[in-house]
């Protein structure tokens, strides 16, 4: 097997639709050689029928990251598939429409909780269920969307995003010791149903797609795609607790 990923072994968490971000980086991944393991949430029927539509059909391991028995179990059933891990991609996110399109100062803590603990928190969690089948020189990958600012209708998804950006700098730290790196993709605006999700989200999409210097497409999955695999690659040997932004150069300019 030939390609940027060959011979990997990849588990790939966040496909709900072909719109998924999550979908790119499997399909992408297969093509470049990469085995790929996914995990569905919730709708596992409709996860089912995307991977069938990937290049190669995946398995579906049902995972809810906030659901303590399904992260004691991911190990043994990814070993059903698989004899180890070379690569994990976290593409989750959630948060109560309470959290969302402006409801910052409103939103209660049980609210903010679910938010944190599916977006944030879940990055940790899902690192250390699968760190029984990595070794030296495998990357753990999630995406951000750029939490150094403070976003219209993002609200509490930014606290989230900021929470796991500095996750991952953690995680870097902590399992860099074991050779296993852990790197982020902070993506523009995309059409997917997380996306949908966010009341006022088109007042992201006209901006980016008006001032990113390269453009920017948001129906476009695939840069952010490669740049997750790039760093599930081993062309990034020694970066861990990154941050690359694929969105047309937008964080670049000032207001
Ligand atoms: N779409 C964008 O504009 C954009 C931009 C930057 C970053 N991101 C991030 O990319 C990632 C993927 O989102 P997407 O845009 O592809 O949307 P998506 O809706 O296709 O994917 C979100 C995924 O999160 C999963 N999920 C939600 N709760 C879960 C739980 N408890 N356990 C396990 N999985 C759960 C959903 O099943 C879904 O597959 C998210 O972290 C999102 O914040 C998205």
């Amino acid at each position: 097997m030939s390609g940027l990923l060959a011979g990997k072994r990849l588990l790939v968490t966040g496909v709900i639709t072909d719109q998924s971000i999550a979908f790119s980086v499997a399909r992408l991944a297969q093509q470049n050689g990469a085995q790929v393991v996914l995990t569905g949430f919730g709708r596992l029927s409709l996860v089912e029928r995307f991977a069938k539509r990937l290049p190669e059909p995946a398995p579906v391991i049902e995972l809810d990251v906030t659901n303590a028995d399904h992260l004691a179990g991911l190990a043994d059933k990814v070993r059903e598939h698989v004899d180890g891990l070379d690569g994990v991609v976290h593409s989750i996110g959630f948060a109560p429409q309470s959290c969302l399109g402006g409801g910052f100062l409103d939103a209660p803590w049980e609210d903010v909780a679910t938010a944190v603990h599916v977006s944030t928190y879940s990055y940790k969690s899902l690192a250390m269920a699968a760190l029984p089948l990595m070794g030296a020189g495998s990357s753990v990958v999630g995406l951000t969307f750029d939490a150094t600012k403070a976003w219209p209708v993002y609200d509490w998804m930014g606290v989230a995003k900021a929470g796991l950006e500095s996750a991952s700098r953690y995680l870097a730290l902590h399992l860099g010791p074991k050779g296993i790196r852990s790197n982020l993709v902070s993506a523009g605006p995309l059409r997917t149903m997380a996306a949908r999700s966010i009341p006022g989200f088109e007042q992201f999409e006209q901006t980016w797609t008006d001032r990113a210097p390269l453009g920017w497409s948001l129906t476009d999955q695939e840069p952010a795609a490669r740049a997750c695999l790039a760093l599930l690659s081993d062309w990034f040997p020694a970066t861990t607790g990154e941050i690359i932004h694929v969105d047309g150069g937008y964080h670049a300019l000032g207001a």
